[in-house]
């Protein structure tokens, strides 16, 4: 009934209508125009209170991390300058027991990091590949001219004018794609030669994770199982170490080897005879400083896996020798400066260490930050750097763009007169499997990649990708 009414009286005021729309026109514009000048003002404020909220979570996240290094570092405090800076310290009378006879004075006992730096470097490790490929060096300017002879030894030239003989030296390492992807694994373990393993019997964990990598001329057998496992799936080598490749491998067909630095002839001679696959990392730093052959394996390793343990790393804070499970020791470097750096990267989610010093513990990660205060963290420091640094989107650090052609697979790897020692190995398992039998998470993030692989281009930085664009439909 009261409907009715309600009808009929608005019918009745229809001859008022014009003036009444007038009305209501001038109001909504009026209104329109008070909400306009007030949201201008909204986000002008927007963009300072989203500046003050990175500040806030920044300086919450560093206070996470000082807490996690004071319940995990063994005596390092962290001191937090800013929402980016801190300071890991030794407790005063640490023993300094490295000597740098260059500068002529003992390792320091305390070391500066810009956490936003070293969690933006450490993030994007995940999403890259670090194998060299075709696909790399067809999409780096003059990759094939300037680079890749950088990666060949005893070619006797700088540049590869003839790309064909380059080719000849490289193929037999140089898969077409990526071998590896992002997410492949879900656990891996990093092995590293210290003579600490000997302290403890990691060797069953170790072995539990879905992939084990270890370094250089590192024993597998029944002598040192308890200590470092038996599973084998990834070494990466330096060039020295790369000539005795046939009794380091004792007998594994399967383990991938990864050389760190160079190929040259004496190396392709070897490969020819071995059916194990051999590729060569990407991410090296050419003419600078090596920076040991641990945290390559970490990068390798966080390239592929969500979460890395490491073993055997030297993080014993009473260490005074560069100790190897397997012979004596030998002359070492740094070894304060590395147990912090590892330290801050177990504080910052990057890897968990394993050392004697915890090995009665019981496995507890709850003071490490969580992957959810990780990427918040990691946005708040993107976003930083983006205003510091104009707009940098999903692709941001793109700064060379290839396309691989989808009607092309491309060469696997390896050279025609290997098919014998190969025939019956699983050397090519990795470099033909098919996306569909991919780990879940690996093929979500390819999909979230838009099938594109990013790849570090120099240096230490990653600022500078070189990012490759494969069709989503030649792999789905
Ligand atoms: C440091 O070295 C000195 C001299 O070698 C020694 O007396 C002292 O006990 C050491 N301190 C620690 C904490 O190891
Ligand atoms: C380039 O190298 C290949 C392989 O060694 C050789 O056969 C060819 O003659 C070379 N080409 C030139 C132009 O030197
Ligand atoms: C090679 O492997 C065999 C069995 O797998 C083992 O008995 C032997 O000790 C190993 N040799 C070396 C040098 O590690
Ligand atoms: C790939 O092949 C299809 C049909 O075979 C053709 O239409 C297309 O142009 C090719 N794409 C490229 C990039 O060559
Ligand atoms: C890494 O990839 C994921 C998608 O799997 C994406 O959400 C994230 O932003 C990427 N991180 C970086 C640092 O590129």
């Amino acid at each position: 009934m009261r409907h009715h009414k309600q009808l009929l009286s608005s019918s009745v005021s229809t001859n008022r209508r014009p003036t009444i729309l007038y009305l209501v026109c001038a109001v909504s514009i009026f209104s329109l125009l008070l909400f306009a000048i007030q949201s201008s003002f909204f986000s002008g404020s927007f963009g300072s209170d989203r500046d003050a909220e990175t500040i806030r979570i920044l300086s919450q996240f560093q206070s996470t991390v000082q807490q996690c290094v004071a319940n995990r570092g063994l005596g390092l405090t962290a001191h937090i300058i800013d929402h980016c800076k801190l300071i890991l310290k030794y407790p005063e009378g640490t023993n300094s027991t490295w000597y740098n006879a260059q500068f002529k004075k003992f390792e320091p006992l305390e070391y500066n990091y810009d956490m936003c730096e070293t969690i933006l470097l450490w993030e994007q490790y995940r999403n890259m590949t670090t194998v060299l490929t075709r696909e790399y060096l067809d999409a780096r300017p003059d990759g094939w001219l300037d680079y890749a002879p950088q990666r060949i030894a005893q070619l006797g030239t700088k540049k590869c004018y003839n790309k064909t003989l380059c080719e000849e030296h490289l193929n037999i390492l140089l898969p077409a794609k990526p071998p590896f992807r992002p997410r492949q694994f879900r656990t891996c373990a990093v092995v590293g030669n210290s003579g600490d393993l000997l302290k403890t019997e990691f060797g069953e964990e170790i072995d539990s994770h879905d992939a084990v990598f270890r370094d250089n001329e590192a024993p597998v057998n029944e002598k040192y199982a308890k200590y470092v496992g038996l599973k084998r799936d990834f070494r990466l080598v330096v060039r020295g170490a790369a000539r005795n490749m046939v009794p380091i491998l004792n007998g594994s067909d399967t383990e991938v080897l990864i050389i760190k630095s160079v190929t040259h002839r004496e190396i392709n001679a070897v490969i020819k005879t071995i059916p194990n696959p051999v590729y060569l990392f990407q991410g090296i730093v050419l003419r600078r400083g090596a920076k040991g052959t641990g945290m390559k394996s970490i990068e390798l390793a966080l390239s592929m896996c969500d979460i890395v343990d490491i073993y055997g790393f030297t993080v014993d804070p009473g260490y005074t020798e560069w100790t190897r499970y397997f012979s004596a020791p030998r002359k070492g470097h740094n070894p304060l400066q590395g147990r912090a750096y590892y330290q801050l990267l177990e504080c910052l989610g990057v890897l968990r260490i394993h050392s004697p010093m915890r090995s009665a513990r019981k496995e507890d990660w709850s003071d490490v930050p969580s992957r959810e205060m990780i990427s918040q963290a990691h946005a708040a420091a993107l976003h930083l750097k983006k205003s510091q640094a104009g707009d940098l989107g999903q692709f941001g650090n793109c700064k060379v763009w290839g396309n691989v052609d989808p009607n092309k697979s491309g060469p696997i790897s390896g050279s025609p007169d290997m098919s014998d020692v190969r025939k019956f190995s699983k050397y090519s398992k990795w470099e033909v499997m098919p996306f569909s039998s991919l780990r879940k998470e690996a093929q979500d993030h390819y999909m979230q990649m838009q099938g594109v692989t990013l790849y570090k281009m120099d240096g230490n930085k990653l600022d500078d990708l070189v990012c490759v664009r494969h069709s989503l439909k030649s792999e789905v």
